[in-house]
Parts: C-alpha cells; structure tokens; sequence
C-alpha cells in the first residue's frame, strides 16, 4: 500500500537553547492560529528528555490555555507518578505551572498495563479525528514516540490508533505509543532532535532509510529542528 510521502523542513539550531525557544515559539503560534480557526487547540506532546526545556518555557506562554487539549505520543508502562513517566516529566516543567483544565489533559494510562492502557487511550482519542500539532522526538536509531525499527510502526492507514509496546529495545521495556498511522493524522508535526548522538540517525532519515521517523507522514511538511 502506497503511503503518503514524508515532506520534511530542517532547521538547524546553534544550541539546545536556541532549538527550544524556536520550539515554543512554533508552538504558540501553531495554537493561535487553531484557537482562530476552530476555538480550541490539540497537541500531543513528546516524551523523553529533550522537550524539557520547551516545556519549561511554555509555562510564560502568552495563550488562552482553556483552550487547550493535551494528548501524549507516547508513555512508559511505569506507576503515575514514577520519575520515568512522560506524563510525569510534562507536568513538572509545564502542565502543573499553566491553567489547563485538568479534565483537558489525557495522559496514557499506562500504568494498567500496554494492551489495557492502548485499548484505553483509542476510546480516548475517538473524539480527535485530527491532532492540531503533534510533537515528537527522535532516537539513536531512528525510533520515536515508542515506535522502534524491527517492531510494529501501525504506519498503514488501517493501523491501530495506539499500540501495545511489550519488548522496546529502549526502557522500559513496556510502553504505549500512538502508531505512526494516527501520530500523522495532524495539520502540523515538529520533531525536537537535540545531540551529536543523534546525527547518524537524522543522517539516514535524510537519505530516506526506512526509520519510524519517517513513517510520519501528515498531509503537509514535517518541521524538523535540530541542534547540530
Ligand atoms: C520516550 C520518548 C522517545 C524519545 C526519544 C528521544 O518515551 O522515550 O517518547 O521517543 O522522544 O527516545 O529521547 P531524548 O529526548 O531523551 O533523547
């Protein structure tokens, strides 16, 4: 089955300062305009480390937050308020800090379990046909969200919405992840790739070797910012 191409937009930061406050910037303004167009605005956030300082920096952002609906790409089986939890670490730098409805932010539940939590978190997203922007970022070896090479992606169009991750070679093992089919069914995408670690992936991205990343194929580009 033929999917749609990836159109990516590269932009490439001096620093990791410098990538977050273009990251939050992209963000405030991917919410404007949905708040203009359609009163609301949905975002996924990414998890792992790297979003962490654009987070922080939204705490000052200039929105009207009862606007917004959080979602999570992505979350590791792990107890609720575990260290580790994605849902943990956007509500220390963010979430807590900002006037978001609580009833508006929905973290994975992850803790039932991967195929309790996906199954879940589906129901969830049901109401959502399009994410607004979706934020991801990008492994050593290519993978994002929990989507990594030599597993499941769900990049078909008739994927799942959200996978049950039983073995991921990144721990914890067991994770939740949306699939590549439903993280790009959104009006904007932007990867937040930060780390020298990082270039033999991106490298391998760009010379279109088949990665998860590039299973991320909404109908328009992809912003992807980096800082090396
Ligand atoms: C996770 C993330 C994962 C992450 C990348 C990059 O739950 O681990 O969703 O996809 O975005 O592994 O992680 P860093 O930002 O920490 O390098």
């Amino acid at each position: 089955m033929q999917l749609r191409p990836q159109i990516c937009r590269w932009h490439t930061y001096t620093n990791l300062d410098e990538l977050s406050r273009a990251g939050a910037q992209r963000i405030l303004h991917s919410a404007r305009e949905a708040i203009a167009r359609n009163g609301r605005f949905s975002i996924v956030l990414a998890g792992g480390s790297t979003p962490r300082q654009v987070y922080e920096l939204m705490r000052t952002g200039d929105t009207d937050w009862s606007r917004w609906q959080v979602f999570f790409g992505d979350e590791r089986c792990l107890p609720v308020d575990h260290p580790e939890r994605n849902s943990r670490m956007a509500a220390e730098s963010w979430l807590d800090h900002v006037a978001i409805p609580s009833a508006l932010i929905h973290p994975i539940p992850a803790e039932l379990g991967p195929q309790q939590a996906a199954a879940a978190y589906a129901k969830t997203l049901a109401s959502v046909p399009e994410f607004d922007l979706v934020l991801l970022g990008l492994g050593e070896d290519g993978h994002t969200a929990s989507l990594f090479p030599g597993h499941a992606w769900g990049a078909e169009p008739d994927s799942p919405p959200v996978l049950a991750v039983l073995d991921a070679p990144k721990p914890p093992p067991q994770r939740v992840s949306l699939s590549a089919s439903r993280l790009s069914r959104a009006r904007e995408v932007m990867f937040l790739v930060s780390g020298a670690g990082k270039r033999q992936a991106v490298a391998d991205w760009q010379a279109g070797k088949n990665i998860p990343a590039l299973a991320i194929t909404p109908p328009g580009e992809v912003d992807v910012l980096l800082d090396f």
